[in-house]
């Protein structure tokens, strides 16, 4: 037996909590899961990584009780586990936070808590308010949310509360295993800590943790062992002694990224041909007095704290936002005044919010990607089916997108996916510039690696590229040139070069 494989030797003194073994799980034709084992042991928090859709959110949610196996068995402290649903699977020891939102906005905090559990405060046939909001109470205060009123509708609060409330909802049943899945990204400092924390407190008391995240470093942090899964089988379980930053790459993308993956070169020259210009914007606080030029063939970093109002331009470049002075226009002098005419003169945007800003979830990949070409696609005023399957298949196959068929719904693909096929409906229409707002978020290295040369590629063809991101290395990695943007003006300007480094641009920011 191979070292990889011995797994959670932090405790193989101890009987395993979870054995899940030989679990397959079939959509269809799409095998989301390929005769995988998982072991979980008392005290332990096991880290699951791998990139967009390889099997991390199906196997977890089996074993909460969500969906049920194909093929394959598990056991729970001895016992065979067969959990007939999530409330099933919670009160007999497994819990999960999942990673779509899980709260319902119209009913109250309280309300939301105890969802499918009222009964409990039944009064006759009343409820007993004041007592369900009481033991509410007591549930918000293990997120530190004390302070919230529980009658509150839910849809009062911000992503991150009703995250945490989640979260709460879970620990509260003390589970054996507390399974949570990409929740951290939805999470700022003050709910990881929280998360954190309550990791711990599970660990402390012989309790353990399956933890999803796509931040690397985060995993390699909290976890005691982490399992990579590629195309739904399992690559490799290592022990904390065991992580590799590289090598845990490497065995997620199944190939070796070849040095850093960004462009190698450190060219930072262009055309003096301006593309798109902005003059003396103004936007309340986001954009003050703000002047910026974009050349043909650029690819133009904008960075900054997330409210430094980069965000905002993006939109205004994109006639997305009423500018309240100022104006954006195009080579040749027109003016971008909506997001219609920035179509027309092939601005191509990619918004942070991919779910609900840039993809129509529920319609087809065909159809979201050939929305934006439909023009192009229209000579002489007809599009024919045949055409536009044409120009759809193409931006499938050389973005690698992952799907059955062009005809299924972009709602069922991973996060990585539903990117690609953004990018493919800007690509697809021949956008002469593109406005990249965090187009890498929550996307895996492999997909990033492709984005990167696939917008290296399109600089070389004489397209204009804006990218705003919030990580620094990715700009200074990518960019021909780099803005830092605070409080809504330009505080700092850069050129590429090959000494760059991120605390020469941290200064500019804060
Ligand atoms: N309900 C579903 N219907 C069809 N395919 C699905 C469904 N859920 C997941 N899949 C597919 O199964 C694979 C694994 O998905 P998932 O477990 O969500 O991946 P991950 O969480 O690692 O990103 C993907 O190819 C995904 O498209
Ligand atoms: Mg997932």
């Amino acid at each position: 037996m191979s070292i990889s494989n011995d797994e959670g030797r932090v405790n193989v003194m101890k009987e395993p909590i979870l054995q899940m073994e030989n679990i397959s799980k079939h959509f269809g034709l799409t095998v989301a899961l390929d005769h995988v084992d998982l072991t979980v042991y008392p005290g332990e928090i096991r880290g699951l990584i791998g990139e967009n859709g390889s099997g991390k959110s199906t196997i977890s949610s089996i074993a909460a009780g969500m969906q049920q196996a194909t093929e394959g068995t598990m056991k729970f402290r001895g016992k065979n586990w067969v959990p007939k649903s999530m409330t099933d699977a919670l009160e007999h020891g497994v819990g999960m936070v999942v990673q779509e939102r899980g709260t319902i906005g119209g009913i109250s905090v309280a309300e939301n808590i105890f969802l499918g559990n009222i009964d409990q405060f039944g009064r006759g046939c009343l409820i007993d308010r004041r007592k369900m909001n009481r033991a509410a109470k007591e549930i918000l205060a293990l997120v530190g949310m004390d302070e919230v009123n529980p009658s509150m509708p839910m849809v009062s609060l911000d992503m991150q509360d009703r995250k945490l409330i989640e979260i709460a909802k879970v620990v509260a049943k003390k589970p054996d295993i507390f399974v949570v899945d990409e929740t951290t990204t939805a999470l700022s400092q003050r709910g990881r800590k929280k998360i954190y924390e309550l990791m711990k407190e599970q660990k402390a008391n012989d309790r353990s943790v399956l933890f999803i995240s796509h931040d690397l470093e985060e995993l390699m942090e909290v976890c005691d062992t982490l399992t990579v899964l590629r195309d739904g089988k399992l690559i490799k379980n290592l022990a904390k002694e065991e992580f590799d930053e590289e090598e845990i790459k490497q065995l997620m993308v199944g190939r070796e990224l070849k040095g850093d993956y960004y462009r190698s070169d450190h060219d930072g020259s262009c055309d003096e041909e301006v593309v798109l210009k902005i003059e003396h914007a103004n936007y309340k606080d986001k954009l003050r007095d703000l002047s910026l030029e974009l050349h043909r063939g650029e690819i133009l970093g904008v960075g900054g704290l997330s409210s430094c109002g980069m965000h905002t331009l993006g939109k205004a470049l994109f006639g997305a936002v009423q500018l309240e002075s100022g104006r954006v226009s195009v080579f040749g002098g027109t003016q971008i005044t909506s997001e219609k005419k920035a179509m027309e003169h092939r601005i191509g945007y990619v918004s942070k919010d991919r779910d609900t800003e840039a993809l129509n979830m529920d319609a087809s990949i065909m159809d979201n990607i050939s929305i934006a070409a439909l023009a192009k696609l229209a000579r002489h005023g007809i599009v024919t089916r045949g055409n536009e399957r044409k120009l759809v298949e193409e931006q499938v196959k050389s973005l690698s997108i992952k799907c059955r068929e062009t005809k299924q719904s972009v709602a069922e693909l991973s996060g990585g996916n539903k990117q690609k096929v953004v990018f493919g409906k800007w690509i697809g229409c021949d956008s002469e510039i593109l406005i990249l707002d965090c187009p890498t978020r929550g996307v895996d290295i492999g997909v990033k690696q492709a984005m990167y040369q696939l917008i290296y590629r399109m600089k070389k063809e004489g397209k204009a590229i804006l990218i705003i991101s919030e990580e620094l290395a990715e700009l200074i990695g990518m960019s021909d040139r780099l803005i830092i943007m605070k409080d809504g003006r330009i505080s700092g300007e850069v050129m590429r070069s090959g000494e760059l480094n991120e605390s020469d641009v941290i200064g500019y920011m804060i």
